[in-house]
């Protein structure tokens, strides 16, 4: 690989002379949950490993096989059973922990509620009869179109509890995308609530879902929580208040036992087709995964600790670290619905002094948006219960990783950077915090029992110091065990581009050292904040525009978000050449954008062109616009049909605002 920027602007080269290393505290690293050996003794044995880990669960029957593997499909865990809500819920309440709390749950106005063991027990019960009560039965699947609340957390638990597969629609999503999910995974009961609280006030959920719904005839139930307040239009025979039915059902429930291949949630991710990819995760294998990785990667302490995943549930990163691993652990956790400036920029640091949190999770977007911001508003907050950071979603540039030890963790806390994906269920390679000397900006080394590999395009190890394409090499319990509805679609985008391999889509270096860098995607996904959001779907969207001719995305490097949209758009008719015309449909098809995907699909930049860039055999060249939209020296242009073109680009580009 050429040498290349990273987000935050450090090229590849510096990474690499990185120096700097940070040894775990003593104390930290004596008291460790993973302790040296670790490593050898997954390697000896990477089977009998995740079987100790599974162990750590309550199954109501033993498995015969740990796995069975017919490449590409797994199957982890052969005739277990157990169900994921006992685990994650009950059993610690019959351990005699009821009174511990699972969540400090904080509105953004400033509400706030405690939810311990034992009140989460009743209301994933009663949600669980709610939903038996509206037919809900094993297999059916639910969607979740919700704010950060509690009683998301029950909703996705009941499902779990009665074996209806659930798929949470992250609440910035637009009508038009939730629509889409509830029909490819044919959902027939929607949990949603009026609204949540963002920036300082409500915004309204449930007329998304009414929009939706037009062309969701198969939906007969919609449950709605009561969160804002805001009036909400209502379909008799089909909407009914969560007040009204769940919270008059019965507190208790009987769970049954489900296979531990049973189908537990669906995930819709962006991959390189304008169509999002139904992710599906089955029981026994996930949760095994995420709660083994959340005690090592976390150090988790049930006892002392207080979690804090500051993500939305509606991303996986919510799925695995705020729902199954930490509750599956029996953990303490903070839970927050909104942005983190409001109503001031010190609201994460209030929350962390408040509840004393002492582990929080986080991504390298908020971090370099609180660098941004300035670390006068750390300034005057007791932070001093943190013990451990972490980080997911992007590569972290090392100028963040600073910031994050010396302002955040004061110089003491390690900090884990995690790399992982929706496909892999939970974290593949991090550092273990008691164990690891880390270097800012590295992932370091795959976790115990997890098999990864950098190689080049022939599918060889690549040697230190070279860089390649990650390969995961041996199957792990968390992995997606499809796309939904389509096996031919799983096989094609993560096992034909080496044949035995699952194929991840990052680039990444390994050091000197032979230490990982993870160095972003190699496909056409882009990473905005953190959120995957695929090029051909957001020029899919451009081109229903009836205005749009033709549509190129490109993720261009961007020092807060990491990449930014920016689309390079032909049109119709006279736009092109008026100026005025220009700024108006500009606008225009922004929202238009937002509207079909949601708003954080919408592109920084539009630029409005007579001509893209093709080959001769007229693909369009997204690497020259990507150089375009970095306003880097342009490689190789002879293969273009007419190079003259994107100069005409560049200058259109820097006309733009
Ligand atoms: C990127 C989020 C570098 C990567 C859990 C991956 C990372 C995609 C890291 C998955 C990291 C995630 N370092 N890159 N620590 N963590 N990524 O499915 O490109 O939303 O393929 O899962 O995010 O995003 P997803």
């Amino acid at each position: 690989m050429a040498d290349e920027t990273v987000p935050g602007g450090e090229s590849l080269a510096a990474l690499l002379h990185e120096q700097r290393r940070f040894e775990p505290p003593a104390a930290f690293a004596a008291q460790a949950n993973a302790q040296p050996g670790i490593y050898e003794e997954a390697a000896a044995d990477r089977l009998r490993f995740w079987e100790q880990q599974a162990e750590r669960l309550e199954w109501g029957q033993r498995w015969e096989r740990v796995l069975d593997w017919e490449l590409p499909f797994a199957k982890w865990f052969v005739g277990g059973k157990l169900n994921v809500s006992v685990n994650c819920v009950d059993r610690h309440v019959a351990a005699g922990l009821g009174e511990r709390v699972a969540f400090h749950w904080e509105g953004e106005p400033g509400d706030t509620r405690t939810i311990t063991y034992a009140d989460l027990q009743r209301m994933v019960c009663q949600a669980a009869n709610a939903l038996e009560s509206l037919g809900v039965r094993a297999g059916d699947t639910v969607a979740i179109y919700m704010p950060m609340l509690p009683e998301t957390v029950a909703a996705m638990l009941a499902c779990a509890r009665i074996g209806a597969p659930h798929t949470v629609v992250f609440g910035g999503f637009s009508a038009e995308a939730l629509a889409g999910r509830i029909q490819d995974c044919d959902a027939r009961v929607v949990i949603t609530a009026d609204g949540g609280y963002r920036r300082g006030a409500p915004s309204g959920l449930k007329p998304a879902v009414d929009e939706a719904l037009q062309s969701c005839p198969n939906v007969r139930s919609v449950l709605v929580v009561r969160r804002t307040g805001q009036d909400v239009a209502w379909q008799e025979g089909r909407d009914v208040w969560w007040h009204d039915l769940v919270e008059r059902q019965p507190t208790t429930h009987e769970a049954q036992l489900f296979d531990a291949e049973h189908p537990l949630y669906i995930m819709y991710t962006s991959g390189t087709t304008a169509k999002p990819k139904g992710i599906l995760h089955t029981s026994g294998g996930y949760l095994t995964h995420v709660s083994a990785t959340h005690r090592l990667v976390f150090d988790i302490k049930p006892e002392q600790d207080v979690f804090w995943t500051a993500a939305d549930i509606g991303w996986v990163t919510g799925h695995s670290y705020i729902v199954y691993g930490p509750l599956a652990n029996g953990t303490t956790s903070v839970m927050y619905e909104g942005t983190p400036d409001t109503p001031a920029r010190d609201r994460w640091w209030q929350i962390v002094e408040r509840y004393k949190v002492t582990i929080l999770y986080t991504a390298p977007t908020t971090i370099r948006t609180f660098m941004k911001w300035g670390e006068q508003h750390l300034e005057g907050h007791d932070l001093s219960s943190l013990r451990l950071l972490g980080s997911v979603g992007e590569p972290i540039n090392p100028e963040a990783w600073m910031w994050y030890r010396r302002h955040v963790g004061g110089e003491r806390c390690p900090i884990v950077d995690t790399w992982w994906q929706t496909e892999t269920g939970g974290i593949m390679i991090s550092p273990l915090p008691g164990i690891t000397a880390t270097k800012p900006g590295a992932a370091m080394r795959p976790l115990p029992g997890i098999s990864a590999d950098v190689v080049d395009d022939q599918g060889r190890s690549v040697g230190n110091g070279q860089g390649g394409y990650l390969v995961l090499t041996e199957p792990w319990p968390g992995m997606l065990r499809g796309i939904w509805g389509d096996p031919e679609r799983y096989r094609q985008t993560y096992w034909s581009r080496f044949p035995n391999w699952y194929f991840a889509g990052d680039g990444a270096k390994r050091d000197e050292d032979g230490d990982i860098w993870l160095l972003g995607r190699v496909d056409d996904v882009m990473n905005v904040s953190g959120h995957r959001i695929s090029t051909t779907e957001v020029e899919h969207a451009l081109v229903g525009h009836p205005a749009v001719a033709e549509a190129a995305v490109v993720g261009a490097s961007d020092p807060t978000t990491g990449q930014a949209i920016v689309a390079f758009v032909t049109v119709k008719g006279e736009a092109a050449d008026d100026p005025s015309a220009g700024a108006v449909l500009v606008g225009e098809l922004r929202n238009h954008v937002a509207k079909e995907i949601g708003p954080i699909a919408k592109p920084r930049q539009i630029i409005l062109t007579p001509e893209l860039p093709k080959t001769r055999s007229g693909k369009i060249m997204r690497r020259l616009l990507r150089d375009v939209a970095e306003h880097r020296e342009l490689g190789d242009v002879t293969t273009l049909m007419d190079p003259t073109v994107v100069n005409m680009i560049g200058e259109k580009l820097a006309q733009t605002p």
